[in-house]
């Protein structure tokens, strides 16, 4: 009985930590970039339609957890990760708007 009540807890709590770290809401700060830190807010990628598993795929980012995809520009521009959508077709091109993502 004592097990159960602890195993509840535990799923109550991992339910609430997830709903908090959830980015929408939250912002994420990638500041190894030379050109400047890029912020990815997940409320505008909300607002824009996008649903969680177009990002998090096993192709994309597959781990709900920030640092575990290196992100490069060679990837964006062949139309990985960020580059799947920011191609000048879903979202903005990433080639001719640096300044967008990355903020100085
Ligand atoms: C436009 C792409 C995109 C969408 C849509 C998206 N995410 Fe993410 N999410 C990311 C990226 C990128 C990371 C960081 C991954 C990394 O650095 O390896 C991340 C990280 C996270 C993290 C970890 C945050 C932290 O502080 O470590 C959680 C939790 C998460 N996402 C949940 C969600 C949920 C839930 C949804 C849907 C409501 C969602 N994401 C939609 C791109 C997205
Ligand atoms: C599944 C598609 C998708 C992916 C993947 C994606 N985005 Fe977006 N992003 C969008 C859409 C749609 C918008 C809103 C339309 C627009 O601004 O062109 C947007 C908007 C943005 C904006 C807002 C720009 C502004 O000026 O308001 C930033 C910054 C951004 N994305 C950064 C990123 C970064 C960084 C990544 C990778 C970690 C990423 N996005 C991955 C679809 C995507
Ligand atoms: C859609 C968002 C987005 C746009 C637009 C964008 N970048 Fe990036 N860039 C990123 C992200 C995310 C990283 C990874 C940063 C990190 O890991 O801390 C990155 C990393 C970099 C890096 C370091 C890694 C590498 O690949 O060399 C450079 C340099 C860079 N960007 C230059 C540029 C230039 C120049 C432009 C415009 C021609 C540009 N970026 C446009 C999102 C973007």
């Amino acid at each position: 009985m004592k097990r159960l009540f602890l195993l509840l807890t535990l799923f109550v709590f991992v339910g609430v930590t997830v709903a908090v770290a959830v980015p929408p809401g939250k912002t994420l700060t990638f500041d190894k970039s030379p050109m400047g830190p890029v912020e990815f807010s997940g409320t505008v990628h909300k607002d824009a339609g996008v649903s969680c598993k177009e990002c998090h795929n096993k192709d994309m980012f597959p781990k709900m957890k920030k640092g575990t995809v290196e992100i490069t520009m060679t990837k964006i521009y062949a139309g990985e990760l960020c580059g799947a959508c920011h191609n000048g077709t879903r979202a903005f091109e990433a080639k001719k708007s640096c300044n967008r993502c990355h903020v100085k």
